[in-house]
């Protein structure tokens, strides 16, 4: 058998979209940020049901600018406290800390690897003044994240969604990523929708899509919307002649390229299919985990579409961990850990945070858990084969 592998290609239908990306590339004048990159956001935003999205060209930056969005607009200031999924991405945590926020861990549900709408109430009993809660969505699963919202709302706590991991997932009908004020999502290969490197935030807020506009790009108003861009230049009364090059806030240089774009528009096509095999693919190795009783039971009842990134496997304890990792390499299936494990005992966290957290779910999940490959390239032969080393453990 050879190895199954956590991604296949860079690109769904890859010999196809590298064709049409070679002419696309041969006709183009220009492959800096332009046309594509507007249509990809236009057509992201359809898929995702949000009224506004920015492209931006990595996940991680999405994340960093969409914090630096929040902190400019003035909803949030230095030293505001920002809660997180102890179950997530270091370029989620990172820019908490980079722009000068108190990080707060929020344990995870083992069931769903997700913080619930419990560990946030568990949180606001510790903490007090909570500006932002950056859940992640997981795997492609989430808790009851409705519940999560009415709790931010009640408190007045900012709900934004990293959702790089969970594009197309549905939670009682509606998408994740639109459970909060924004949510950002990667397209980095092994995503569901590959750009090569990419990201984007998706929002309905008017002011907050503006100002990801301005911080992606050097914090001039230059791609931002007309009537935004005119009330800007009148309010600092802006002359013509500096118009191009006047810098309104704190920005970067986060912009992705023509070729990002043109590739996101060919594989949001291919998505309905992509997430659908996801899905099924996990309904077979969950129907295998769920009986084990060795291993914790994913769950994800309200789930109407689970658009599943990879399968996690869960030990309920530690004894034999090793040996189930190493029967997994023996079986030439790449696995890795479950996502970064918690993220608190990662070295970055523990040099910039001094102070330690209790996240007894989250430290299981690091040293019980890794996931396996679940993507809409495994033929039938690689899925029975999962199965049966699904069985023997
Ligand atoms: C949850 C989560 N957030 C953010 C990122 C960062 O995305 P990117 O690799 O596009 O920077 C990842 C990357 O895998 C991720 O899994």
């Amino acid at each position: 058998m050879s190895k199954i592998n956590l991604i296949n290609s860079t690109f769904l239908d890859h010999k196809k979209t590298k064709s049409e990306l070679i002419n696309f590339i041969k006709k183009s004048n220009k492959l800096s940020m332009g046309e594509q990159c507007k249509k990809y956001e236009i057509e992201f935003s359809k898929f995702q049901k949000r009224k506004f999205t920015v492209m931006y060209n990595s996940g991680s930056s999405a994340n960093l600018g969409l914090l630096q969005a929040l902190k400019n607009l003035g909803y949030i200031k230095t030293n505001d406290k920002i809660c997180f999924s102890g179950v997530t991405w270091s370029t989620n945590v990172m820019p908490i800390i980079q722009l000068g926020f108190q990080p707060i861990p929020v344990d995870v549900n083992i069931n769903t690897l997700n913080c619930d709408s419990q560990n946030l109430i568990n949180i606001l009993k510790t903490y007090k003044n909570i500006k932002v809660f950056f859940i992640t969505n997981v795997l492609g699963l989430c808790s009851d994240i409705d519940n999560i919202r009415k709790i931010c709302n009640k408190n007045k706590i900012i709900l934004i969604e990293d959702n790089c991991e969970s594009f197309g997932s549905e939670y009682k009908k509606t998408k994740l990523g639109n459970y909060g004020l924004a949510s950002t999502c990667s397209s980095y290969v092994g995503h569901h929708l590959s750009t090569i490197e990419g990201g984007t935030v998706s929002t309905d807020d008017y002011e907050l899509y503006n100002m990801l506009k301005i911080v992606r790009a050097h914090g001039w108003n230059r791609n931002v919307d007309y009537d935004y861009r005119k009330k800007l230049k009148k309010n600092l009364k802006v002359d013509k002649f500096y118009d191009l090059y006047t810098f309104y806030d704190l920005g970067y240089n986060l912009r992705p390229t023509e070729i990002n774009g043109f590739i996101g528009r060919k594989q949001l096509k291919l998505q309905s299919k992509n997430i659908s095999s996801r899905m099924n693919n996990f309904i077979k190795f969950q129907k295998i985990m769920n009986s084990n009783k060795n291993y914790i039971s994913i769950a994800n009842d309200k789930m109407n579409i689970l658009s599943n990134f990879a399968f996690p496997i869960i030990k309920s304890n530690k004894t034999n961990i090793k040996k189930i990792i190493n029967y997994f390499i023996k079986s030439n299936i790449e696995i890795r850990p479950l996502v970064a494990g918690n993220i608190t005992k990662q070295p970055f966290f523990k040099k910039y945070v001094k102070k330690n957290y209790n996240l007894p779910i989250s430290d299981h999940i690091h040293e019980c858990g890794f996931y396996i490959p679940n993507h809409s390239e495994l033929s039938n032969k690689d899925i029975n084969y999962l199965k049966m080393v699904l069985r023997n453990i």
